[in-house]
């Protein structure tokens, strides 16, 4: 895809990163020499409403908290005398091969922290070969991200309602996406009290003091609203059903949540029947509903507690990930959260998945520096990855195992 490699993995992300950004980094990224380098940028450049709404968790954060420290259970034991030199990070999901094994999971809302977010993410993800997935909450239409990534995959937040259902499925199809992912852990919006204490609210309400802090972010607020009201007009969620759903300013918004907490499995056997496609259900950590998914005939579970944005308290994913693969054996298993370091990927696909995912890394970076961000982003873990690779002794992704683990406590 687009001149890039899937052999030579960082070096082909070093390439195509170059080619993006015609040698030049933009100087703003020039301190960027770690993921949670962009979350400090990411602090300064915008408006305290949107970082917290990008940063925040729920409650007392100790969903997110748990991810974070469950890859510190883990040490690892490494290999010498391997010859490493041929290093490569590609892997295949779903009969496809991609260059890196860290895709870019589904960010509502990228278009109000980075302009055009949404395309920014698709365009970045389909020059390195990565999976992306575009979510149900974006404010760009899913068949004008579907045209700039035809890899992208698209999370759908539906309720349970078959004739909504219907409509969203066959809309997903029409617009040629492969992959439809469905987000199971949202039944009822989780509690963002950061979002009241800053501020933030959907629809968007333009206090005195909403007003004061987006005024003292004026190269977000001309950057990425301003130009967005004057290239596009009025954001407005796009994809949250089959119709055009309401403007970010809109009072009714909160309809679109109507019967969320109705769906079931009874509608995901209804979407593997109409959905011809790879189906993907992300938000699952019970090695029940994992087996319950496979047997209704879902291709693959992204193991996720939502970044620790819905229920306090769930479980790390990568904690359930080695059950899970024990008992459910013959299903894709993918897993988010927290993933921050190359070692982080590492100890995820050795405990047995397919794939990672990375979630607020790229949103902060997509603010900061558009494309040359994103693509800057995926070269630091790139770079991480093939250099732990080396220092553990691995050529091979698929080389992976538990063996190479050991309880670091
Ligand atoms: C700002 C933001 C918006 C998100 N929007 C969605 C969404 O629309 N659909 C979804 O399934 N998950 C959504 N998530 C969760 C992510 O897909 C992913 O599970 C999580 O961000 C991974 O954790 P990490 O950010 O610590 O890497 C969102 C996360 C953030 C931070």
């Amino acid at each position: 895809m687009q001149g890039f490699s899937p052999k030579v993995g960082s070096v082909a992300v070093a390439q195509a990163t170059a080619t993006a950004t015609n040698n030049r980094q933009p100087k703003r990224l020039k301190d960027i020499l770690a993921l949670d380098d962009f979350d400090r940028a990411a602090r300064k450049h915008l408006p305290r409403m949107v970082y917290g709404f990008i940063s925040g968790a729920v409650e007392t954060n100790a969903a997110q908290r748990a991810a974070a420290a469950s890859y510190l259970d883990y040490a690892f034991v490494s290999r010498t005398f391997v010859d490493v030199s041929a290093r490569e990070q590609s892997i295949t999901l779903f009969g496809r091969s991609y260059a890196l094994p860290f895709g870019i999971p589904p960010i509502g809302g990228a278009a109000i922290a980075a302009y055009r977010g949404d395309l920014v993410l698709a365009e970045a993800a389909a020059r390195l070969n990565q999976p992306m997935i575009m979510s149900a909450s974006s404010l760009i239409k899913l068949e004008d991200v579907h045209e700039r990534n035809p890899a992208a995959w698209f999370q759908a937040y539906l309720p349970g309602d078959n004739p909504r259902i219907e409509a969203m499925v066959a809309r997903v199809a029409r617009a040629g996406f492969e992959t439809l992912v469905i987000t199971a852990d949202t039944p009822v919006p989780g509690n963002r009290e950061n979002n009241v204490r800053n501020g933030y609210s959907m629809p968007i309400r333009i206090t005195p003091r909403v007003a004061l802090d987006c005024a003292l972010h004026p190269r977000w607020l001309l950057g990425t609203i301003g130009r967005t009201f004057t290239s596009v007009g009025s954001p407005h969620f796009e994809n949250m059903e089959a119709d055009r759903g309401p403007p970010m300013f809109s009072r009714d918004f909160a309809r679109n949540f109507s019967a969320r907490d109705k769906l079931s499995w009874t509608h995901l056997e209804l979407i593997r029947r109409q959905w011809k496609g790879t189906l993907v259900v992300k938000g699952l950590l019970s090695v029940d509903d994992v087996r319950r998914a496979r047997e209704i005939g879902t291709d693959g579970v992204i193991l996720s507690n939502h970044g620790g944005r819905q229920l306090d308290h769930a479980v790390a994913p990568l904690r359930v990930l080695p059950r899970v693969k024990a008992e459910v054996p013959g299903l894709t298993i993918m897993i988010d959260g927290s993933i921050r370091r190359g070692t982080d990927v590492l100890k995820a696909l050795a405990l047995g998945a397919a794939a990672v995912f990375v979630g607020r890394p790229f949103i902060y970076a997509a603010a900061i520096a558009g494309v040359p961000g994103v693509l800057h982003a995926s070269k630091l873990l790139s770079d991480e990855i093939d250099r732990d690779m080396a220092l553990l002794g691995v050529t091979k992704l698929a080389a992976l195992s538990q063996d190479y683990l050991i309880a670091a406590r």
